[in-house]
């Protein structure tokens, strides 16, 4: 069966008009948009959603911790269900299409078969997964990694706001506690498989002139904190030898992240990147020594034993630094994991019906986490890039060409058929 005959067209500017509709919720200036995981505008957005879900027939299921799922039956509907989609939360003045593209993208996909009475064997679910950023808890794909049942305890202790709100007693408010974390974890047995149409959010499809980007893998991140502890005081009267200045350590130790980095993007094996995202200075004044400094690390890369390394290295060095400025130093874990590989027969499927419709694709890893390797753990995941101008993302400028959104769409449509057909 080939993609020409199985799928019918979506309704363009429908999905447009939707995705345009989401983006005004959080807009701001310059056309950046926030919805922060579990903010009022978070919450606006996935109400939206649930209209469009109830409008489209959806059968919704909603998860303590927000997790929307909305289902269409198949033939069959005791069959594990086909689950498409992503995430509506963003970082802070970010774009429109991070997320968003591949929630709506599969809601326009299941209105389709809906509509145009594609047959189905397995159920489809369309599911918006809470705050896959990790913008304000430091803790990513929280939505996705409860319902694949990867949320530790451990991973939950150093999860605070910049407000100081705790992500544990957010959860908490949602009756998810410290002995019931696994209680939102989907029986893998219900769930045939998971795709998600996500923006790529670098530059390499521009670059190639490709329309569609077949994912293999995925970049698990390794986050930590690490807290310089020196001695606040005076700024005009302290001598300079004197001085325990916990900024200072912390640029040296920032600096050191990049060389390190830049080190290791050279190697042929591991390329790993890190970035120092979020610095909070104590007391944060002009006339005060700096006498504490929290700096947020952020460490990835597809390969494992390089990311260890690198994380491994950049904590020796905060330790050396602190040593030789006779400070102290603390290092508080906030996640670490595996990147992850994608299902081998999707990436086929995919890139078959790329080659079906003459449609120019790349196969590629994901720099970027995605809810996707989390769902990985439960199911077989498979992952649609569209292409990113100028490979920007995380910010206002982020931009996909709306045919591109529909190209992906199209795809991800052909793919759920597919799937939920049992053809893979
Ligand atoms: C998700 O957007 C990430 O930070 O990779
Ligand atoms: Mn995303
Ligand atoms: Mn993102």
């Amino acid at each position: 069966m080939t993609w020409a005959r199985m799928v019918p067209a979506i309704d363009r500017e429908r999905l447009i008009n939707d995705l345009n509709a989401i983006s005004r919720i959080g807009l701001g200036e310059h056309g950046a948009v926030t919805r922060l995981a579990f903010s009022i505008k978070e919450l606006r957005a996935r109400q939206l959603l649930i209209h469009w879900m109830r409008q489209a027939g959806l059968k919704i299921h909603i998860d303590r911790i927000g997790n929307i799922f909305g289902r269409l039956n198949g033939a069959n509907p005791k069959a594990p269900a086909v689950v498409a989609g992503s995430h509506l939360d963003t970082v802070i003045q970010g774009g429109k299409f991070d997320g968003a593209v591949g929630v709506i993208g599969a809601l326009e996909a299941v209105r389709t078969i809906r509509e145009k009475k594609v047959p189905l064997r397995s159920p489809v679910e369309v599911v918006c997964f809470v705050g896959e950023e990790s913008s304000r808890f430091g803790f990513s794909t929280l939505g996705s990694s409860l319902v694949a049942g990867e949320v530790k305890i451990e991973d939950l202790a150093n999860a605070v706001d910049a407000q100081g709100t705790k992500l544990e007693d957010i959860l908490a408010s949602m009756g998810i506690y410290r002995d019931n974390l696994a209680s939102l974890k989907r029986d893998h047995s219900t769930v045939r498989a998971y795709l998600e149409l996500h923006i790529e959010q670098g530059p390499i499809l521009e670059a190639k002139n490709k329309k569609i980007g077949v994912v293999t893998s995925i970049a698990a991140p390794t986050r930590f904190k690490v807290v310089f502890t020196g001695q606040a005081d005076h700024s005009g009267t302290t001598p300079m030898e004197m001085r325990k200045d916990a900024l200072v350590a912390a640029a040296h130790l920032i600096e050191y992240v990049e060389e390190i980095c830049r080190e290791f993007s050279r190697m042929e094996k591991g390329r790993v990147v890190g970035t120092v995202g979020a610095l909070k200075i104590e007391p944060g004044v002009i006339n005060a020594i700096p006498g504490r400094t929290e700096l947020s690390v952020d460490i990835r890369s597809i390969t494992a034993e390089a990311k260890e390394r690198v994380a491994h290295l950049v904590k020796e060095k905060a330790r050396e630094i602190a040593r030789q400025r006779d400070i102290t130093v603390d290092v508080l874990p906030i996640r670490e994991e595996l990147p992850v590989a994608l299902d081998d027969r999707l990436v086929l499927l995919l890139k078959r019906s790329c080659e079906e419709k003459g449609i120019p694709y790349e196969v590629m890893p994901s720099g970027a986490g995605h809810d996707a390797m989390q769902m990985a753990n439960i199911t077989r995941a498979a992952m649609i890039f569209v292409p990113s101008k100028r490979g920007i993302s995380h910010s206002p400028l982020e931009w996909t060409d709306p045919e591109d959104i529909c190209l992906g769409t199209e795809l991800l449509l052909n793919t759920i058929v597919r799937v939920a057909n049992e053809e893979v």
